[in-house]
């Protein structure tokens, strides 16, 4: 059984930091909800657990409260800010109301350089804080191991128990060294190995493929994305073909995307691959619609319809591969404050039938989506499927704003491939989240030439973020910016007009429908 840290979510929007930064240093972890009886914690034969940080103040009415079992599986336990002031509150320290919220960057000095979490570390450290309630008397048997500014009892561990609490936040990066710590935690406390790699990984994944498909066929949904991609390659690696995947084209495609996916799924690993081009059914039903969420709908109907036709051709299947990912399943914490809620519902948009007859096959299920990236390398798949930049499931459509038309369709192809091919010169291509052409339906005059022009108008978008939720647009150097500029006027007809979104989320979205 793979060695894991069993993570407690108190609602913190950082849980899933957490998880990251643990498996980063190539220990497996799980986060399960702050009220999982101690029972079940135990049966998941943790080597230590984390509690999260969370927006509660632990004298709440409604506060989240862990079953108490969980601190006599005498395992380590590493609480984190609200874990930290939940340790106090079980063992018998006190917690109030700090006289000011404590928000930002501090100095911690470390007291105890014997304390294993701070093994190898300078005796003071910059740490990121951010709590209101502070600990005013220590938990019986604890000692003080470090100290900040604003706290007396900053880190603190109880030595025979191995229970240690952090008022700051060592997941963040504004806590420059607290990977650190937490790899301290992790190996020097609790004694894990280095076993989690996506090398390893891919064995274990192979073996499980195989042991619940037996001899059954399974068909997958190939979009091209990232997740979709992994799971195909890591799936045709387990059982060969008996898989099929189906690949729609809706017309609605980047350049040369449908191309890329059959040359290196088709030709390259040799998978089985049903192209279904219904770019002409998708258009034909898009013919006049302007609304963006009538757009939307009429596609994400058609490709159920389209990919439910598709898999009666495939023939007999009893399964069907998804890429979910760890974040789509963790079961999230309904506390007031916590935006990871709200940032799953979002991502949920799109996606398959629910009521197809098949059984799931979700070999992504416990990854990040580094992790499956590094998967897909480990895999063989190349940069430029691996590294991708995330791409609506309604695809151009949302890009090309208004009525879509093939031949509106044709000259945004044409421009996103120069924006594409102009970022990735410079090098900034995979450095920036998201990176597009959006076709406006706007017509301007011109003159090219010596002629009089009247055409389309094209905007650039580029935004940086980290989960879609909030982005900030990208300040892209002049020149590369001419350059795009240039060429677009140049070289794609019916646009006289390159236009520069400077708009972050909030208050516009990433998109522009
Ligand atoms: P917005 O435009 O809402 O987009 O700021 C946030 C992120 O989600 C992507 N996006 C979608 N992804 N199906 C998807 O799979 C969709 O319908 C969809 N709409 C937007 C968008 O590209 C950005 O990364």
């Amino acid at each position: 059984m793979t060695e894991q840290i069993v993570i407690l979510d108190f609602g913190s929007q950082y849980t899933q930091v957490i998880a990251r930064r643990v498996r980063e240093c190539n220990v497996y972890s799980t986060i399960v909800r702050y009220d999982t009886p101690a029972a079940k914690v135990a049966a998941m034969n943790p080597s230590g657990l984390i509690l999260s940080g969370g927006p509660s103040s632990v004298y709440a009415k409604d506060a989240p409260l862990p079953d108490k079992g969980i601190f006599k599986l005498g395992v380590p336990v590493l609480g984190i800010c609200y874990g930290l002031q939940l340790l106090a509150h079980f063992l018998g320290g006190r917690v109030e109301k700090g006289q000011k919220r404590e928000y930002g960057k501090g100095t911690l000095t470390i007291a105890d350089r014997q304390c294993a979490l701070f093994r190898n570390l300078p005796a003071k450290l910059q740490v990121w804080n951010s709590h209101g309630d502070k600990l005013t008397r220590l938990p019986r048997d604890f000692v003080v191991v470090a100290t900040t500014e604003n706290s007396d009892y900053a880190a603190i561990e109880h030595p025979k128990k191995r229970f240690f609490g952090l008022q700051f936040h060592p997941e963040v990066a504004h806590t420059p060294r607290g990977r650190e710590v937490l790899s301290n935690f992790v190996h020097h406390v609790c004694g894990c190995g280095r076993d989690w790699t996506m090398r390893n990984y891919i064995e274990q994944a192979v073996e499980q493929i195989r042991a619940q498909v037996g001899q059954e066929r399974v068909i997958l949904g190939l979009s091209g994305g990232v997740d979709s991609s992994v799971a195909a390659a890591l799936i045709h690696k387990a059982i060969g073909d008996q898989l099929t995947c189906i690949f729609v084209n809706n017309g609605l495609l980047r350049a040369r995307e449908a191309e890329v996916v059959q040359e290196v799924f088709g030709r390259h690993f040799k998978i089985k691959l049903q192209y279904e081009d219904a770019s002409r059914l998708f258009l034909k039903r898009l013919k006049g619609v302007t609304e963006p969420e009538r757009k939307r709908k009429i596609i994400g109907r058609t490709f159920i319809e389209v990919f439910q036709a598709a898999t009666k051709r495939a023939g007999k299947a009893k399964f069907l591969a998804q890429g979910t990912l760890y974040p789509d399943v963790i079961e999230s914490v309904p506390i007031a404050g916590n935006p990871a809620a709200l940032i799953k519902s979002h991502h949920n948009v799109g996606g398959l039938p629910r009521n197809m007859k098949f059984k799931l096959v979700e070999p992504l299920r416990c990854l990040f989506k580094d992790e499956v990236r590094q998967l897909g390398l480990e895999l063989g798949l190349p940069r430029e499927i691996v590294l991708r930049q995330p791409f609506p499931g309604p695809g151009l459509a949302v890009r090309c704003l208004g009525e879509v038309t093939g031949e509106k369709l044709q000259v945004l192809r044409r421009a996103d491939a120069i924006v594409v091919e102009e970022m990735k010169k410079a090098d900034l291509y995979y450095k920036t989240w998201q990176t597009f052409a959006v076709l406006l339906p706007v017509r301007s005059v011109g003159v090219q030439g010596d002629e009089r022009t009247y055409d389309w108008t094209l905007a650039i978008r580029a935004v940086e973020s980290q989960d879609g939720m909030t982005a900030d647009w990208v300040k892209l150097p002049y020149d590369l910016l001419e350059k795009i500029s240039l060429r677009i006027t140049n070289e794609v007809r019916g646009l006289n007009r390159v236009v520069l979104d400077l708009t972050s989320k909030p208050p516009g979205t990433i998109e522009w429908e």
